[in-house]
């Protein structure tokens, strides 16, 4: 981490002062006027992700002013960490005001790397705060949102079914969670059979990996994530363009992980079930087929229409054994659909709900937070189209339009009419590099699934 949180900030950390547009010019006033010439010559007008470094009398760095965009920005300070000289710095207090949370995070985003095979060309600036609760906070958000992105940035070489299983237990033992797991031919005799179909022409086992933490007092909240680890399509392969990311078809799991480790830093007042369907979608003499009819646990039989469209197989599993415990609430994340991409492109992840209420709400949290989701429908009439002859629904529409919403209304056959869910179809990659947002894996919706779940079942205020 290159945030220090500390009792108190060491006298030689540079202080950043931090500014936008509109209030520059009052603070400018203030300054020496060399100051103030020295800002006009480098042409620093207090513009988002700019920043200027002023010098003492000796010639030593003595300050940085640096622009944000708006306090409520959770990027605010991800341009600084490789933008600025390394050393040690801290926020001023002659600027604008960061929550300590929403400082914290930007920075690690901003010093974010994927360094598993390459390492840094330099180090990061350092950033040290008092120690705060909020400051903490930040760094578990941030710490988080780290995990997600190096679960989704390691190749699937090395992050397989069994590599995911890897990553639970190792989240399980820091927070003293409890794992469980049914692996390979297990999964037919523990009926799950639609997770074994898909998984089964991988040299890798498929598994289903269970994650328990919390009180038994406290309500019941279950999250599932896709932990699709490769996707090749299956036998019906994807062409080479199509394939080239499917690396990133665990990025559900990525995201539910995070998100549970974060309810766990944060010791919400909820139960947490987390799960995670983990395969391979290869390619072998025993592949499923296009054709085939498989007998889900919760008895449906699902005809394939086509081995690509695997992600939703696999739930079916998942979502109908959470709906067993009647938890309070059951979320899935999945890198589902190339059409919500088609829809919403990459920044915006598709939500689903059965009530209209709660999906609005949470866009209107996304934009607060700055983490969005888009709410989609679950278009009752569109289920004629996912009827099959053969079984009882099939995993590709009958027709190539609606494709998120098709996919979203075959997992609700495997949730329950009165389960309350909510099901998020998420891209889980940046494609262009922003500050704070590299190219590679992606946290998506995590933040603001946070802070719904604090609102609902009650805790700490929430600011990132
Ligand atoms: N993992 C993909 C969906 C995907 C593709 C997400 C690209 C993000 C980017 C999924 O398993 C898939 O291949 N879906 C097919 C379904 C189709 C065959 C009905 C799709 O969306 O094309
Ligand atoms: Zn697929
Ligand atoms: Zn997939």
């Amino acid at each position: 981490m290159t945030v220090r949180l500390r009792k108190t900030v060491p006298a030689k950390a540079i202080p950043i002062t931090l500014v936008d547009p509109t209030s520059f010019p009052a603070l400018a006033d203030r300054l020496p006027a060399h100051t103030r010439r020295w800002l006009g010559a480098v042409g620093f007008t207090g513009a988002a992700d700019t920043h200027v470094l002023l010098p003492d009398d000796q010639g030593s760095m003595a300050q940085v002013v640096a622009g944000i965009s708006h306090v409520g920005d959770p990027y605010a300070l991800s341009a600084l960490p490789t933008g600025l000289p390394a050393g040690a710095y801290t926020l001023a207090g002659d600027g604008l005001m960061l929550d300590p949370a929403q400082a914290v995070l930007s920075w690690q985003m901003g010093a974010y790397g994927f360094d598993r095979y390459k390492p840094r060309r330099r180090p990061s600036a350092e950033l040290c705060l008092p120690t705060s609760a909020s400051a903490r906070r930040g760094l578990v958000v941030a710490q988080a949102i780290t995990l997600a992105r190096d679960l989704i940035n390691t190749p699937a070489e090395h992050m397989g079914p069994e590599e995911l299983a890897d990553a639970v237990q190792t989240l399980a033992r820091q927070h003293g969670a409890r794992v469980r797991q049914v692996v390979g031919d297990q999964l037919l005799k523990k009926n799950f059979p639609a997770i074994h179909a898909v998984g089964r022409a991988s040299t890798r086992a498929p598994r289903l990996i269970e994650l328990l933490w919390g009180k038994p007092s406290h309500p019941l909240v279950s999250i599932v994530g896709k932990g699709v680890c490769f996707d090749s399509g299956g036998l019906d392969i994807k062409g080479a363009d199509g394939m080239r990311l499917m690396k990133k078809d665990m990025g559900g799991a990525a995201n539910a992980l995070g998100l549970a480790a974060m309810v766990m830093a944060l010791k919400l007042p909820l139960r947490l079930q987390l799960l995670i369907p983990a395969v391979e979608n290869a390619i072998a003499g025993n592949a499923y087929r296009p054709g085939d009819v498989i007998r889900t646990r919760k008895g449906l039989h699902i005809e394939i229409g086509n081995t690509d469209a695997e992600g939703r197989v696999i739930l079916s599993d998942a979502l109908a054994y959470a709906a067993e415990s009647t938890p309070e609430l059951i979320i899935d994340l999945a890198t589902l659909t190339g059409a919500a991409r088609v829809a919403l492109g990459p920044q915006l992840p598709a939500l689903f709900c059965r009530a209209m209420d709660t999906g609005r709400a949470l866009v209107d949290l996304g934009l607060v937070h700055g983490d969005p989701l888009w709410h989609m429908p679950l278009w009752g009439p569109y289920r004629a189209g996912i009827e099959s002859s053969v079984g009882d629904i099939v995993n590709t529409g009958r027709n190539p339009m609606a494709g998120a919403i098709n996919a979203a209304l075959f997992l609700e056959y495997f949730v329950p009419p009165q389960q309350d869910w909510l099901h998020v179809d998420l891209f889980g990659w940046n494609d262009n590099a922003r500050p704070g947002r590299p190219v590679g894996g992606e946290a998506q919706g995590m933040r603001t699934l946070l802070a719904y779940l604090e609102q609902r079942f009650g805790s700490a205020r929430a600011t990132v």
